[in-house]
């Protein structure tokens, strides 16, 4: 069984979707590390709820990325893990975490790479009076929302649509799209 670790700093909903698809048997994995960089983030809860081991960490309290990343690469060799799943993690990852796993990690995005990298991409759409916008899944690298894509899905904003509106249509697409996309990746993985 292919081990899985969710990195995700804020409210988890595409960390429960992965779980509910796991649930339903449409994605053939297990969640075994939820990592958090956030105190008292929702997310930390959900996955409590699932019994999922979690580690919640400070970056501030260690000397820097790499000395963090090292502590995590420990708690993802611990538990074999095999990809790590970005699900709104809201940090680049370096070098300690990239270089072993290449090609074994991947991010999910809000917007249609590489239009709109960084932070706040479906706030940056709306003012931008853009009218598709969509949902980005790559395997990361160093960049800013850079790496290679996977999948893509377009997601239309109508001229009424808040920014709430869009959010919401948005991530309704994140759900159904990121357990997809990881299990045609584990398919692949198999086929090799
Ligand atoms: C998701 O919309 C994801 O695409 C975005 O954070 C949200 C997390 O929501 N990620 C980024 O913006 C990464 N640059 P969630 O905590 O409810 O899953």
């Amino acid at each position: 069984m292919i081990n899985l670790a969710i990195f995700a700093s804020g409210s988890g909903s595409n960390f429960d979707a992965i779980v509910h698809a796991i649930e339903k048997g449409e994605l053939d994995a297990n969640v075994s590390l939820l990592v958090c960089d956030r105190v008292g983030a929702p997310v930390i809860e959900k996955a409590q709820r699932y019994e999922v081991d979690t580690v919640v960490f400070t970056p501030k309290v260690y000397n820097g990325k790499a000395a963090y990343e090292e502590a995590l690469l420990a708690d993802c060799r611990d538990r074999e893990i095999d990809y790590i799943i970005l699900a709104g993690y809201m940090r680049l990852i370096g070098p300690t975490l990239l270089k072993p796993y290449e090609n074994r990690i991947i991010n999910i995005h809000p917007s249609l790479l590489p239009a709109f990298p960084g932070k706040d991409a479906i706030g940056q759409a709306v003012s931008k009076q853009v009218k598709i916008t969509g949902v980005t899944v790559h395997f990361i690298d160093d960049g800013m929302d850079t790496g290679p894509i996977i999948d893509q899905e377009a997601v239309r904003i109508e001229d009424t649509d808040t920014e709430e509106d869009v959010k919401r249509k948005i991530q309704a697409v994140e759900h159904e799209l990121y357990p997809k996309v990881i299990q045609s990746l584990l398919v692949k993985e198999d086929a090799k």
